[in-house]
């Protein structure tokens, strides 16, 4: 959702996205994809393409400027000739205009050396290894009691294996850059969810002072962790730029989007839970199978949230991981949580059925007091208030706890069913800065290189600026967008509102203390205070932070067609403090949103032949729409979050989406007895 401050800019069309910044005599720059998945690249032959008029250039692994350091593979552009994954740019054309690029580039000729390869996750694939972290650092296994032992002669168990799909971020603005040189100083306009670490991170590429480089990103159109670091476009606009010495510009097509910008990894994970007599949980576990590219590793942390969720003597968690031809997976909005408790809402869900009790209070009987593997305190924890909350808004009590076939009505096709799952996402803030100058006239500028990527980051921090200076919002100008700011987290990992607010709020106070100093007169020259929050960070605590939420959901499924629709999403979250209503609502219906699209439509199919995902676009790539989106509400429940700094806000981009999905399918199965374990809900599956 827009913000109040920058909406009339968005729907006017004055607000600028990173390509549409104009730029004095840019070029244009068309990536060449690998078509074949696996290999070495023989030869390229780029004399047809040179020919065509205005083509400035063709950069391929023979030409291409050396890079000096990367990190980050996947940015490692034209370096060598080896082929990772069918889709990865091989080569590129600039031309002096975008459609002489594009058809430039279906010129040039590669031969390939094809090696065969492999794209098939199996949960017995020999290649699957223990990797030494998960994402982002997570340990890859832990283990409490004796888990074997405990499940062997538990009552009753469940022990059942749940199968998410590769699925894609698909942000309304695909990524782009823009990129100038002058000298050896780089300026990109750039869609980006940091334009401090994408800064830092280019600048790594080409060997650069990080201030040589400079990232701007006024208004970005979603990323959903797509855009939490530089893609390969960001190094091909400015290598290309290098080539010509002339401004490029460059845009991520959707189908290329499918190789290049990264995506959420398919996923096996088996969950094992056993309870005693009475329900309540006495062994644990989640065992993950992921995959990652052989480019780089990034094992999604799906068994994670299952460490801290319910109490339970004996556990275990693992993650496993293979390196197959395949793009790199990256971070998709709660990478981890949200295949992870698909998986494990799924299993409570059945495991209330096996034990005769419902799902609300089989959840809230097994909640743990600490944190159930490290005996960390919580800082606050409210699951079983949502969960109450929620039951009481949604009408849960007397619901037929038989699962399927209710009919809607008398005569109607319609079976119909409800659904809960439980939601959590980890609490955090990361490293930010922020300054703030009052002038001598009563105004103030606020400055941190946050940014907006269609949340209304803009409104939220005008807001807690204002309230900290204790100024009106219109006495404020507020800058953001612009790694020529103060450094900032980026917009991610639920954690952009939270660091951010808590340096601006520092800086605000700061500035006013300066202010008092001085019997309230700001001098001639203003005065300036500029805050950083590491040190705050690293003295918080050793407590376990956590959002938490439940879903409720309603369904109906046809019972000749399988159709599924769903007519009511409920969700109450507990988030520490929401700074800016408006805003939070929408961010968390749209987490809800595409939990839905996850339960029901998203699956990035892989094609085995050719190793790639032939429905790499909008039309086969189904994402919800208004039309599958009826009656859906968020809530939440007040919360006071004292350590994670003045605001207490503790993130909510993300927890809207946990949990959705199991949601949606445990009310499928109590409408119909079918139990999906294997995501999207299709239609088939419901009628096999
Ligand atoms: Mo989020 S997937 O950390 O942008």
């Amino acid at each position: 959702m827009t913000g109040r401050v920058d909406g009339p800019d968005k729907v006017t069309g004055r607000a600028r996205y990173a390509y549409e910044h104009p730029v004095d005599g840019a070029a244009y720059v068309w990536a060449v994809p690998s078509v074949i998945a696996k290999g070495l690249i023989r030869s390229i032959d780029a004399s047809a393409a040179l020919a065509l008029p205005g083509v400035l250039a063709v950069i391929t692994p023979d030409n291409a400027p050396r890079l000096p350091g990367t990190g980050d593979p996947e940015l490692a552009l034209f370096q060598s000739r080896a082929v990772a994954y069918r889709g990865q740019f091989v080569a590129a054309v600039v031309a002096d205009t975008l459609e002489t690029a594009r058809e430039a580039a279906g010129q040039v000729r590669i031969e390939y050396q094809q090696a065969a390869h492999d794209v098939t996750l199996t949960q017995s694939h020999p290649g699957l290894y223990k990797p030494d972290y998960v994402n982002p650092r997570y340990e890859t296994d832990t283990a409490v009691g004796d888990f074997d032992s405990a499940f062997a002669v538990a009552p009753v168990r469940v022990d059942a294996t749940y199968r998410t799909p590769a699925e894609h971020n698909n942000p309304m603005e695909p990524h782009a850059s823009i990129a100038a040189w002058q000298g050896d100083t780089l300026t990109l306009y750039d869609a980006t969810q940091g334009p401090s670490r994408a800064a830092g991170q280019i600048a790594a590429v080409f060997g650069l002072d990080p201030s040589a480089v400079r990232v701007i990103a006024e208004h970005v159109g979603g990323g959903f962790g797509a855009k939490g670091m530089p893609r390969a476009n960001v190094v091909l606009a400015a290598m290309a730029a290098r080539v010509i010495g002339r401004p490029v510009k460059c845009a991520v097509t959707r189908p290329q989007m499918f190789a290049v910008t990264g995506h959420r990894a398919p996923s096996i994970q088996r969950v094992r839970l056993g309870v005693d007599p009475d329900g309540r949980l006495v062994a644990l576990c989640h065992d993950v199978f992921d995959q990652t590219s052989t480019l780089k590793e990034f094992t999604e942390q799906s068994a994670v949230a299952t460490r801290h969720m319910y109490a339970a003597p004996h556990r275990r968690t693992t993650h496993r991981v293979v390196r197959l031809d395949v793009p790199t997976p990256s971070w998709m909005r709660a990478p981890g949580e949200c295949p992870g408790m698909f998986a494990l809402e799924s299993a409570m869900d059945e495991l209330a059925s096996a034990c005769g009790i419902d799902p609300v209070d089989l959840r809230i009987l097994n909640e743990p007091a600490v944190h159930p593997e490290t005996g960390q305190p919580f800082s606050s924890r409210n699951l079983v208030s949502c969960l109450r909350e929620g039951a009481a808004r949604f009408g849960w009590a007397g619901r037929d706890p038989a699962p399927g076939v209710r009919r809607h009505g008398p005569g109607s096709r319609w079976l119909t069913g409800t659904g809960v799952a439980a939601s959590t996402y980890p609490a955090r803030a990361m490293a930010s800065q922020a300054r703030v100058s009052a002038s001598h006239f009563g105004r103030y500028q606020v400055s941190i290189a946050a940014v907006d990527i269609g949340t209304g980051a803009r409104t939220a921090l005008l807001a807690v600026a204002a309230e900290a200076l204790g100024v009106p919002e219109t006495a404020i100008d507020l800058r953001i967008g612009d790694s020529a700011l103060p450094p900032a987290m980026i917009a991610g990992g639920s954690m952009g509102t939270a660091s951010w607010s808590w340096a601006v709020v520092k800086a605000c106070r700061s500035l006013r203390e300066q202010v008092r100093a001085r019997d309230g007169a700001v001098p001639p020259g203003g005065l300036t205070a500029q805050a950083a929050i590491a040190a705050d960070i690293d003295a918080l605590p050793d407590h376990a932070r956590y959002s938490f939420g439940a879903q409720f959901a309603e369904v109906r499924v046809d019972a000749d067609t399988g159709e599924v629709r769903v007519p009511r999403l409920l969700g109450v979250f507990a988030a520490g403090r929401i700074v800016s209503p408006d805003q939070a609502r929408s961010q968390f219906i749209g987490g809800m949103i595409m939990g839905l699209s996850m339960a029901l439509h998203e699956e990035s199919a892989m094609d085995p032949e050719f190793g790639d995902y032939p429905n790499h676009d909008l039309a086969g790539y189904h994402i919800a729409a208004h039309a599958d989106v009826q009656d859906i509400e968020a809530v939440w429940i007040d919360e006071d979050e004292p350590e994670l700094g003045p605001i207490g806000a503790k993130g909510i981009g993300e927890v809207g989406i946990v949990g959705t999905a199991a949601a949606i399918a445990n009310a499928v199965y109590h409408a119909t007895g079918s139990r999906v374990r294997d995501l999207p809900i299709r239609l088939d599956k419901l009628l096999s």
